[in-house]
Order: C-alpha cells, then structure tokens, then sequence
C-alpha cells in the first residue's frame, strides 16, 4: 500500500499507472474503431484532462484534431454545483464529429452544461469520454459514450486530478482514505 498526504487529507493507491494504461489503450481502439474516416474533434476539458487526453490520443490513429477548453465548476472536495464559464471555444464545431474527454464525471453538472453549449454550435454529434465515473453521484441528463473506470462516491487525486491544485503529477490514481 502506497499513501500520499495532500495538505491536509491522507490518500491511498487506487488504480496503478499500469491499469490507467492499459484501459486507455482498449478505449483508444474503440473510439478509433467508431470515428475512422470522420475526421474528429477532440475537445478536452482543462485542466483535469491532460494526462488523459495525452495518452488517449497516442492510441488513436486516424486524422483528427484536439483542442482545450476550460470550465470552471469545482473547489476543494465538495461540487460546487455551479458551472460557469466555458472558455477556449475558437474553432468551428458546425457538422464535425465531437469527443468531449474528461477527466472524471461526478455529478454530471460539467458534462450538462458543456453539451447544453456545445449543440448549439450544430456539430454532427458529440460523444463523452471519461477516465472516471462516479454512478452513485451522477444526475446528469446523458449517456456517457466511454468510460475508463466506473468508482464509487469516493474522492481521488492523480493523474490530473487534484485536490485543490496538487497531486495532478502523480502517476497513479489514489482515493482518499477514510
Ligand atoms: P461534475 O460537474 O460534478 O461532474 O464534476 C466534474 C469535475 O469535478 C471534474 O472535471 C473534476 O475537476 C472535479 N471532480 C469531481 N470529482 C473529483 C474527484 O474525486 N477528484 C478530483 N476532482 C474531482
């Protein structure tokens, strides 16, 4: 067992680097195997998303594009349920086919208001893809299209994902402990 301590909480190995990889691998293949020929868009969602936009993408081989957006949604452990802003929108969506990469979806709040905004562009169709999800926690109105792991209600860190603004270079993923 491998602990880490950020600020104040304690954090346990969760998912090892070796899991995160190879998931990301059978996903990459699938939404290959989907948008060949399409030319997608890869949207993803700042900062959370970076490792695992990354390492996605270099399992996916078909000509595609990828941009950043950043929403602001979260503080601390706790969802703040508001989401703001959608900022970084600088290309032309109308009739391309969208894949929205997520670090995790939680609630659902970001993922809703990000199609909610993103439709009214007109794109051919948008598909969600999330490292993480948290079943028990989600109210969001859609189907997520790729999951890498489905987790409990739990908090974790790593891999891009903090715990107010440290952790993210971890390699692992770890959850918080109890
Ligand atoms: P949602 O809008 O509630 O689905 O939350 C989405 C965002 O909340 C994610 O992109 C993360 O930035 C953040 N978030 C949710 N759960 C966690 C967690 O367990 N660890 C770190 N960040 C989280």
């Amino acid at each position: 067992m491998t602990e880490v301590k950020i600020h104040d909480k304690e954090f346990v190995d969760y998912i090892s680097s070796e899991n995160i990889q190879k998931r990301i691998a059978e996903l990459g293949k699938e939404i290959e195997s989907d948008l060949t020929g399409k030319n997608p868009i890869f949207l993803g969602i700042l900062n959370g998303c970076f490792r695992f936009s990354s390492d996605l993408l270099s399992n996916i081989d078909t000509p595609c594009e990828i941009n950043f957006l950043k929403v602001s949604s979260y503080a601390g452990t706790e969802t703040t349920g508001k989401v703001s802003e959608l900022i970084g929108l600088n290309i032309n969506i109308k009739d391309r086919y969208i894949v929205i990469l997520e670090d995790i979806v939680d609630t659902g709040h970001t993922i809703d208001f990000l199609l909610e905004r993103l439709q009214k562009e007109e794109p051919a169709s948008i598909k969600i893809a999330t490292l993480l999800y948290k079943p028990t926690a989600y109210h969001g109105k859609h189907k997520l299209d790729y999951i890498g792991f489905e987790i409990p209600n739990l908090f974790v860190v790593g891999y891009g994902l903090d715990y107010d603004g440290y952790g993210r270079n971890l390699n692992d993923i770890y959850q918080i402990k109890s």
